[in-house]
Parts: C-alpha cells; structure tokens; sequence
C-alpha cells in the first residue's frame, strides 16, 4: 500500500483523471499495493482476530461459508508452503502467512449427518461456490489489512499438490 499518497494522487495514478468529489472514503482502497518485503514491525494477535473477524464478515454464496484458513507459523511448514509457491521469498518472510481453503468439509459432514450422500458438492458450481467464497474472505482481510496500516500479497498455491493436502487435513476438511 502507499501509505502517502492522498486520495487524488492515488485516483489519478490508476485512472489519469480528476476523481469524484463526494467519494473520498474509498481512499484507502485505491491506495492498494502488492506488498512483498516487510518490516521486523510486530502484528499483534489482536489485530490478526480482527483480521479474521472481518473475512468472517464477509458475504458468502448461500450463507454456506465454503472456505477455511489455515495460520502457518511453524517454520519448516512456512518453507515448504514457499516452495510450492515457487520460492517466492515473501511467502517465507511475511510476519504472517495465512493459506485459505475452499472448504467443502463441513457441508459434507452436514449432508452426511442428515442422510443424504453430498452427490451435488461434485457439481462444478459447488466447487466454484468455495473458490468464490475464499476469495471474497481474501479481498475482505487484505482491505481491513491495509485500512489498519499493513501490507499484504497475495499468492496463488497449486491446487491439490501435497502442501493443500496438509494443510486440508490440519483443518479436517476434504479437497473434493
Ligand atoms: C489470486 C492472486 C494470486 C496472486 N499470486 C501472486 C504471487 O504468487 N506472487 C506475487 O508476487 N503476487 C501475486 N499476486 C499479486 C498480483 O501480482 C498483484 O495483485 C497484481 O500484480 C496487481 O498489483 P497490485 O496488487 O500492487 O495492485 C496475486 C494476486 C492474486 C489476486
């Protein structure tokens, strides 16, 4: 994010032109940057709940809440979770590293509860209901993010190489 820049600055850098008057409280949405190198500066737990708490916020197809996230703090796991996202270092080097998953666990176990087989999560709009889901809770923490001062990056994993699996099955949640 660029912290200095004002909000006509930061609307003429992106769109060449004067912005809208009445608009100013987007600011710090049109100030957004991919952030890749970080400081020592501590992110206290406090502020990563109130992360979740705004991706927990976030709006979610059919109220279903398709998606998981998975902090990873332990060390070697971070530097495998790197790898996978091709050595990129500030997957490695980020104070914090969250891996969220389209989650189709906990409606399964749901179905499975009341009887029925969950024969309509293998439909692709099923899938792509979590995909969405995830993502939207993505957009919202990386926003809340950056309005409390921080930078962030996001990155893509390869799907269903080993690494997801794990971390799927720290959360219990099935890749199907
Ligand atoms: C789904 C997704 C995956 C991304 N993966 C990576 C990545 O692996 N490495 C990286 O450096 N940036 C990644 N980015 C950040 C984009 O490169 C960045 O958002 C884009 O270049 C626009 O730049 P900006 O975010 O600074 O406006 C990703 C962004 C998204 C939305």
């Amino acid at each position: 994010m660029s912290a200095g820049e004002s909000y006509d600055v930061a609307w003429n850098s992106r769109f060449g032109d004067q912005p809208p008057a009445g608009a100013r409280l987007v600011e710090p949405l049109l100030r957004h940057r991919s952030v890749r190198h970080f400081t020592d500066r501590d992110v206290p737990p406090d502020t990563v709940e109130a992360l979740i708490a705004a991706g927990l916020s976030a709006s979610t197809s059919s109220n279903l809440q398709l998606w998981s996230v998975v902090s990873v703090e332990d060390r070697i796991l971070r530097e495998k979770v790197a790898r996978s996202c091709a050595d990129q270092a500030h997957v490695l080097n980020a104070p914090w590293f969250f891996a969220f998953l389209a989650d189709h666990y906990r409606i399964r176990s749901a179905a499975k509860r009341l009887g029925y087989g969950g024969e309509g999560l293998d439909y692709v709009e099923f899938f792509t209901m979590a995909v969405v889901d995830a993502a939207l809770a993505v957009e919202r923490i990386a926003c809340a993010a950056e309005m409390m001062g921080l930078g962030i990056c996001a990155s893509m994993f390869l799907p269903r190489n080993a690494i997801s699996q794990f971390l799927m099955g720290l959360m219990h949640v099935s890749s199907s």
